[in-house]
């Protein structure tokens, strides 16, 4: 059976892309942040994923306010980037899993939870970020990607509950697919940030760390807010964390309840452009 082998969450930030089409991870501003990433490297080089399934939000590349789902997953052989209006080069095209991504769509829909699939989907920086950095430098992609897209931009948004059994249900239908794969799961966006409104700039450091260490420890602990509780206590962007708390939740995926993590790197990071930055990378703890 496939094998879920850790998660990493990270922040998305558009100016993050533009740092890497422009070379910058060794000036100051951004030093610290790609530094961080150099355990993340470490891991992957002896991990050796197959496919990671990207727990992401689409921005309006793909999703606009006039279609939008809750929860989408993509089945396509093959996801562009596009023009998202920030200026970035497109980044080469990732490869798919169709075969992977239609037995997560099928296990998923069987457990209740009925997604948009999408043979066809383009991907924004949400996408794009964490797989530059994650494996940057150029080159061919070591690994196939499984979109799995959440409404985080357009109210009525789903639930930290909610995400957090959508992850499980992901988490189960991976560990009961018929082969050898290596998984790594990816969570981006967040944490604590608001671009715009009366709050624009706000930033909650104590929030975001209580959240970071229930990743690790208490893994359903933002489950008790309120959606509209979680945009107050992190900005109306921070809310993206309930991305990260899916992809938690595909990683602790187990038979018997939530298998338990041990975090292998963390970085906290305030902030890049408006946003408090943060990484995590967490294994099974047995
Ligand atoms: C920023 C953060 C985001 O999550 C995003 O999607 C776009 C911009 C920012 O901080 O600039
Ligand atoms: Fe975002």
């Amino acid at each position: 059976m496939a094998r879920i082998i850790g998660c990493v969450t990270t922040s998305h930030v558009p100016a993050i892309g533009n740092a890497i089409a422009k070379g910058r991870q060794e000036e100051p501003y951004w030093k610290e942040w790609f530094d961080g990433f150099t355990p993340v490297h470490r891991w992957l080089a002896s991990a050796r994923p197959d496919v990671a399934v990207v727990v992401y939000n689409d921005h309006g590349l793909n999703f606009f306010l006039d279609q939008l789902p809750t929860f989408a997953i993509g089945a396509a052989a093959e996801y562009q980037t596009g023009d998202e209006g920030w200026n970035l080069p497109a980044v080469r095209p990732f490869p798919g899993d169709p075969a992977l991504s239609w037995h997560v769509i099928n296990s998923v829909v069987a457990a209740g939870f009925d997604v948009t699939m999408c043979q066809e989907m383009a991907v924004d920086h949400a996408v794009c970020n964490p797989m530059q950095l994650l494996w940057p430098g150029g080159g061919p992609w070591p690994v196939r990607i499984v979109p799995v897209e959440i409404n985080t931009v357009q109210f009525p948004l789903p639930s930290a509950a909610r995400c957090y059994e959508f992850g499980q249900a992901i988490g189960r239908a991976v560990a009961s697919y018929p082969s050898g794969e290596r998984v790594v799961v990816i969570g981006t966006g967040g944490l604590s940030h608001q671009l715009d409104g009366e709050r624009a700039g706000f930033i909650n450091q104590e929030f975001d760390r209580k959240f970071m260490a229930s990743m690790v420890t208490d893994p359903s602990w933002a489950t008790r807010y309120s959606t509209v509780e979680l945009v107050e206590q992190t900005g109306s962007q921070g809310i993206e964390l309930i991305l990260w708390l899916t992809a938690r939740a595909v990683l602790g995926a187990g038979s018997g309840g939530d298998v338990g993590v041990r975090e292998v790197a963390a970085t906290y990071h305030v902030p890049i452009s408006n946003t408090a930055a943060g990484m995590m990378l967490l294994e099974p703890a047995g």
